[in-house]
């Protein structure tokens, strides 16, 4: 059971935080998209899992056209998701069960529907509604050229025309302007927002794409060719991760601060591990994602070097380290785990999201399962605070195989069909083991779920012991007894596992060889796959007291 303390400010520092991607966990109104009465239903589960908190992402009015990162309206409730009166129930709801509630705040950029947009686009040239957002003057002789020849995320042009000739700047999708943040009003309108939601409760806010609110625009703007690598780019590049983009959640978390007990936040920043630590800071957001472990390969060596780092960090900074292997963004880590090793060793950016149609390569699905077991007995053994995505806890793979004519994701349609996109790890939940939508709802499924969804359902893990979801909920009753402290002590060991020791005599041992390893003289707790006589075998981690 849930005991988390809901007035103590630094809970956020060992939490386990369940990310909901609302529309595809639960449907309360049978309209084939999950609701936040869906999730309502669905705390007991929630409460069964012993987390801490729940991330939810984007449940803001939208079109859609990001999978609801393209927000039209900051403060209220997608109709097709409930009202604000549901919002009130869920974290009421949440609350009397212990757990706490991260809301998405997505500040880079409105949706193209925002009332703003619209203002500016039915607003002149160099009208106070333009100054909002990033609009320029095309380039060539009669500037029917965009003002330069940035790409978007998403592939395609970073910029795109209106009516009267102007260009908008859109670092994602077209539907998804980008707003000016050297706009005052700007600023305090999301001053306004996070009052918005922490009045109504809410503990914490995930920023997405922290690092791209401030832009050095000031022209000639500059060719791609000449920008500098974003990894390398120690805050000269014109787009991400300016040093300037500081100022905004000094400013952040002083509004943070009135609550009591503050507001966590935690930034969604895309930066080299050193440039995270200010993002990070106690004066900033407080906390900041770590990918580093999501984008290593299952590698003892990368995964040493990553842990060892990121606890460093931390300690420098005085906050504490994030773990996350899966999200909405990437192909889910049991299916990653499961892919051919790369040839150079590296993970590459293909892992993220799926690879161009027709090209995957195959997935040994027993072998990604049984990493993906490993890696969160690992993961949650470490001090800091480990993110879950919904789903992973059932062990469920990406689902590569999605028609066409199904794919929701922008990045499917930019890349025109190169990038398969994200859908495939946002395809609803199976429940149970039969049924319309595996439990979903009493509807469709907005993302087709394939026919072998029912066997990873919870319904058809409930019962057995040796099933991911019960691995997951022992392993996380276990922790709450355990996490303590934020050290960690190494234990030399053979070449090809982690081993180490945690406050109370805690240890954790993984193999990620081929060979079976000794196990040292301690009581086994909980391993991610059955013992051999007594070692541990290849790809598993066992918890010894
Ligand atoms: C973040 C989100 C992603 C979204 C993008 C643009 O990376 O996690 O889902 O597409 O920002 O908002």
């Amino acid at each position: 059971m849930t005991s988390i303390d809901l007035t103590d400010p630094d809970w956020w520092r060992q939490a386990v935080v369940y990310q909901i991607y609302p529309r595809s966990f639960a449907d309360a109104n049978g309209d084939g998209v999950g609701d936040l009465q869906g999730i309502i239903s669905r705390v007991p589960y929630l409460t069964s899992l012993d987390i801490d908190a729940v991330w939810l992402s984007p449940f803001y009015p939208s079109a859609l056209a990001d999978g609801g990162y393209d927000v039209d309206d900051y403060r209220n409730v997608d109709p097709r998701l409930g009202t604000l009166e549901d919002f009130d129930e869920l974290v009421g709801a949440l609350h009397s069960s212990g757990i706490k509630l991260i809301v998405d705040i997505v500040p880079n950029h409105s949706s193209s529907l925002h009332e703003w947009f619209r203002e500016a686009l039915a607003s002149p040239r160099g009208s106070a509604a333009r100054d909002r957002y990033i609009f320029r003057d095309g380039s060539g002789p009669d500037g029917s050229e965009p003002p330069s020849d940035w790409d978007s995320v998403f592939g395609g042009s970073a910029w795109a025309q209106v009516e009267d000739g102007q260009w908008y700047l859109h670092l994602f999708a077209a539907e998804q302007p980008d707003l000016n943040w050297d706009n005052r009003e700007v600023r305090d309108d999301f001053l306004t927002t996070l009052r918005f939601w922490s009045d109504r409760g809410v503990d914490g806010f995930r920023v997405d794409v922290a690092h791209a609110l401030v832009k050095d625009l000031s022209e000639p703007l500059p060719a791609k060719a000449t920008l500098p690598r974003q990894s390398e780019s120690n805050g000269l590049h014109p787009l991400w991760d300016r040093d300037q983009v500081h100022e905004i959640y000094t400013e952040w978390r002083q509004v943070l601060n009135e609550y009591d007990p503050p507001r966590s936040a935690v930034a969604e920043a895309f930066v080299p591990a050193a440039r995270r630590a200010r993002y990070a800071s106690a004066d900033g957001l407080g906390q900041a994602f770590n990918f580093d472990l999501l984008q290593a390969d299952w590698d003892f060596g990368k995964f040493r070097q990553v842990i060892k780092e990121n606890l460093a960090l931390a300690e420098l900074n005085g906050s504490s380290s994030t773990w996350v292997f899966s999200n909405h963004d990437v192909v889910r880590h049991a299916t990653r785990y499961g892919l051919p090793k790369d040839p150079d060793g590296a993970w590459q950016d293909g892992k993220a999201w799926l690879l161009s149609n027709g090209t995957e390569p195959t997935v040994d699905v027993a072998q990604g399962l049984r990493r993906a077991r490993a890696a969160v007995l690992l993961m949650l053994a470490l001090p800091g605070s480990a993110y879950l995505y919904q789903g992973e806890e059932l062990g469920l793979q990406e689902v590569g195989e999605l028609p066409a004519a199904n794919l929701q994701d922008p990045a499917y349609f930019r890349s025109k069909g190169a990038e398969k996109g994200r859908d495939g790890c946002r395809v609803p939940l199976p429940w149970t083991v039969e049924g319309l939508s595996f439990g979903f709802g009493t509807g469709g499924s907005h993302l087709v779920q394939p026919k072998w969804f029912g066997s990873y359902s919870v319904q058809a893990q409930e019962g057995d012991a040796e099933s991911t979801l019960s691995l997951y909920r022992k392993a996380l009753a276990v922790r709450r007894g355990l996490q303590t402290g934020a050290t960690l002590e190494w234990v030399d060991g053979v070449d090809w596992s982690l081993h180490f020791k945690r406050p109370g005599g805690w240890q954790s041992i993984t193999n990620f060889g081929a060979a079976p390893i000794e196990l040292p003289d301690a009581a086994v707790v909980l391993s991610s796959s059955p013992l051999e006589g007594e070692k541990l075998p290849s790809d598993t981690t066992a918890w010894l007291i």
